[in-house]
């Protein structure tokens, strides 16, 4: 496994992946191209995916997720069914997400009438919205609300030798699998071991040619050629060998009349065209070998051999291989890697002098800048830079909706702490965790451990701010083969999307909305080494305790330092003698109070965020309609901080002007607050329902009472009706901005 692998492809990843989903027959993803999506259909693409893993269309179900959101009776309905029915229901509910995102313009395909390009994903103007919220309440609870933290803004295109700093230049790669007959490209480590019967051939040849050869031949006008031609098919069934017996039969005939037909047997023998390239297929115990014939002619077919003749079949049986495409049986190619960044050429000449990448991730620029912001900000370790932005990935297989995009966004903080070493020269020794859950407000003798619960602690906070249950998320500890070797500890903070696979008992295991990573110094100590410029801090603290400690604390700590930053030049692939020399000089600075500072990475996806906010929203539920019977309703119950419009607007009536009048005065009063969505067409149940589609927590209708026509004691109130619970209460109009402030304030 190379060494950079789980940056970006962590194991939680692959539950997404090993889903059954397929592009089969929607979208074609060319090896090198663009993978456009071929169809004219809405979302076609999903419903066709939506379809295959449900093994049913069109098929209606209750829906809803957590207990805490809408439907909790069909959430229990679906555990208890097990995992085939749930499977069906949740790619129902799904297919019923996408469409609506579609309908009220959450979210559309990119270029769609253009066929749509796969992988990437346009937000319309609730989706806009709802992003822009999700990334203001990001950056608020990352950076403005904390002393420690500030922010960065950096170029998407950066200098090339960041990625191979990075390591993403060299091993930021999928391992790949193409299949030999349909060139569909697989992640080698998303094929499901397989058993079976491997039909090999050695290769094949054109039959109709070799029917030719036998047909000029037995066409002779020679008798006697025709009876050897015949005689020897007649003994010999092997093709190859009948030919090789007529070519030697007919040389040595005495008669040269007969002799000089074989050179020509093997000259039209010899332009028969031939493959030569081995191929296999595998079938399932019982399955007819004709069917895996039938797979072999096609793949020697298009490598331009007609109606082929197979040669040499001979067949094994195997026990979970993973070489032959799930899909068809079809051998797979060797596994190889692909690298994801995205190239461009900056400036006017395409050179490789000139090549550069779309950032895969934020967090680098973070790295590059730390000194620049180090200086001018005046922090100190421990403190963090957090950074949001658009990264991209040429992803091989995009799927799930925007979970897997080709172009994202990403919301990144590194934080900066100091090595265990220094906290334990300062403070004498290092604070232990004591337990799960929040470990309190930061201490100054927190050694990376800590730090690190702190973090994860914080994200999950962070999401239940936002209105995603905590049943709704999974903490996900990567084992420590999934680890990258210079990490310490990585939790993925997963979300039970709709997709997400099942486990034994039916429950959802989780797809990763964001990685929390304890990356040791490596980041720094790579740029460190590729920029050739310092990216040390000076501790003011360290330095004074350093020269206190006993001679025997300080051959400790340095012998710890040292064998660290050793382990980290040798898995650099330093000389020993170099990382040695560096390892020593680095464990010496520590004593002067230098060192280069370790990092906790919470990295999370704007757009996976924002798909599971939607998926955690949506519910079905009875509401009443003009006249009081029940109908129901799809209902977008958005936290009020994160919902793409805080409050609607209704006069009763539109074509009362006083009744227009007072709305727009209201909606003047809110608007510079939050964002208000004015109505005044149709009626006003169907207004209500508009609004609970899109997720609107509030709704403010005003009529004849807030004119005061039934008096003077309900002048000036409204309506404010609550989305969820569709209660309504008067509220004075001086009153309902406070009211509705305090709910979508930022936590
Ligand atoms: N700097 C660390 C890093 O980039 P990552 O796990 O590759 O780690 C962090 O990415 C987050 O970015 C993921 O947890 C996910 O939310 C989001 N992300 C990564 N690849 C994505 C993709 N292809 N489409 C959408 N979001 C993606």
């Amino acid at each position: 496994m190379p060494f950079f692998a789980t940056r970006g492809r962590s194991k939680a990843n692959r539950f997404a992946e090993g889903g059954k989903e397929t592009d089969r027959g929607c979208v074609e993803d060319q090896p090198q191209g663009v993978g456009i999506v071929h169809n004219t259909g809405k979302f076609k693409a999903w419903q066709l995916f939506v379809a295959a893993a449900a093994g049913l269309r069109h098929s209606r179900g209750p829906c809803g997720l957590f207990p805490s959101g809408p439907g909790i009776d069909t959430w229990n309905a679906i555990k208890n069914t097990g995992a085939l029915m749930a499977e069906v229901k949740t790619a129902d509910l799904m297919e019923k997400i996408v469409s609506l995102c579609k309908r009220r313009g959450f979210i559309f395909q990119s270029s769609e009438i253009y066929g749509g390009l796969n992988g990437f994903w346009d937000y319309g103007p609730l989706g806009a919205e709802l992003k822009r919220n999700i990334k203001e309440s990001w950056w608020r609870s990352m950076t403005q609300m904390r002393d420690d933290v500030v922010g960065l803004e950096a170029t998407i295109i950066m200098h090339p030798k960041i990625w191979e700093a990075s390591g993403h230049t060299s091993t930021f790669s999928d391992l790949m699998v193409d299949c030999l007959v349909t060139r569909k490209r697989l992640r080698a480590d998303q094929i499901e071991p397989q058993s079976g019967i491997v039909y090999h051939y050695s290769g094949a040849r054109s039959g109709a040619t070799s029917n030719e050869i036998v047909q000029r031949l037995l066409n002779s006008d020679s008798p006697e050629v025709r009876a050897i031609i015949e005689e020897t098919l007649r003994e010999e069934k092997e093709e190859e060998k009948a030919i090789e017996t007529m070519v030697s039969t007919l040389s040595k005939h005495p008669n040269p009349e007969l002799s000089r037909h074989a050179p020509l047997v093997k000259q039209i023998w010899q332009s028969i065209h031939r493959s030569e390239e081995k191929f296999s297929v595998l079938l399932a115990a019982g399955k007819p070998v004709e069917s895996a014939r039938k797979l072999a002619k096609q793949f020697y077919r298009e490598r331009g051999v007609d109606d082929p003749v197979l040669l040499a079949e001979r067949s094994e049986q195997v026990q979970n291989t993973t070489r032959y495409n799930p899909e068809n049986g079809a051998l797979l190619t060797e596994p190889r890697p692909f690298n994801l960044m995205l190239k461009t050429y900056v400036g006017p000449v395409e050179s490789e002098d000139n090549k550069s990448y779309l950032r895969p991730e934020t967090a680098q620029a973070i790295f590059v800048q730390f000194k620049n912001v180090l200086e001018v900000s005046r922090q100190k370790v421990p403190f963090g830079i957090c950074q949001m932005g658009k990264a991209f990935r040429n992803e091989i297989n995009p799927r799930n909706f925007t979970f897997r995009s080709r172009e994202f966004e990403q919301m990144e903080l590194e934080f900066f702490i100091r090595p265990d070493e220094a906290i334990e020269a300062i403070y004498g020794s290092i604070a232990k965790p004591v337990g799960p859950g929040h470990p309190g407000e930061p201490q100054p003798n927190w050694g990376w451990q800590l730090w690190h619960q702190y973090w994860v602690e914080e994200r999950f906070r962070y999401y239940e701010s936002i209105g995603l249950p905590r049943q709704s998320l999974v903490e996900y500890w990567q084992k420590s083969d999934e680890l990258a070797h210079y990490a310490r500890a990585t939790v993925d903070i997963l979300y039970k999307f709709p997709f997400s696979k099942r486990d034994e008992k039916g429950e959802l295991m989780g797809e990763e909305l964001e990685g929390v990573a304890a990356r040791s110094d490596f980041d720094l100590s790579q740029h460190q080494r590729f920029s050739g410029k310092p990216m040390t801090v000076f501790d003011e603290e360290l330095k004074p305790a350093w020269s206190k400690l006993p001679d025997q604390k300080k051959t400790e700590l340095s012998q710890s330092y040292y064998e660290a930053r050793q382990r980290y030049f040798s898995k650099m692939g330093e000389p020993p003698e170099k990382a040695d020399k560096q390892a020593r000089a680095d464990a010496e600075a520590l004593g002067k109070g230098y060192y280069v500072p370790h990092v906790i990475e919470p990295s999370a996806g704007v757009d996976r965020l924002a798909l599971a906010l939607i998926c955690n929203a949506y519910g079905e539920d009875q509401a009443p309609d003009e006249k009081g019977n029940m109908e129901s309703r799809v209902v977008m119950k958005f936290h009020p901080r994160i919902a793409p419009l805080k409050v609607a607007v209704f006069p009763l009536l539109k074509n009362k002007p006083e009744l227009v009048k007072k709305a727009l005065e209201v909606r003047d009063l809110l608007r510079p607050e939050m964002t208000v969505f004015y109505d005044e067409a149709g009626a006003i149940g169907r207004r209500y329902r508009r609004q609970d589609e899109a997720g609107t927590p509030f709704g403010v209708t005003i009529d004849f009472d807030t004119l005061g026509e039934k008096g003077p004691e309900l002048k000036d109130t409204v309506t404010l009706r609550h989305r969820d619970s569709m209660k309504q209460e008067r509220v004075k109009i001086a009153e309902l901005l406070p009211t509705l402030s305090k709910q979508i304030r930022p936590g």
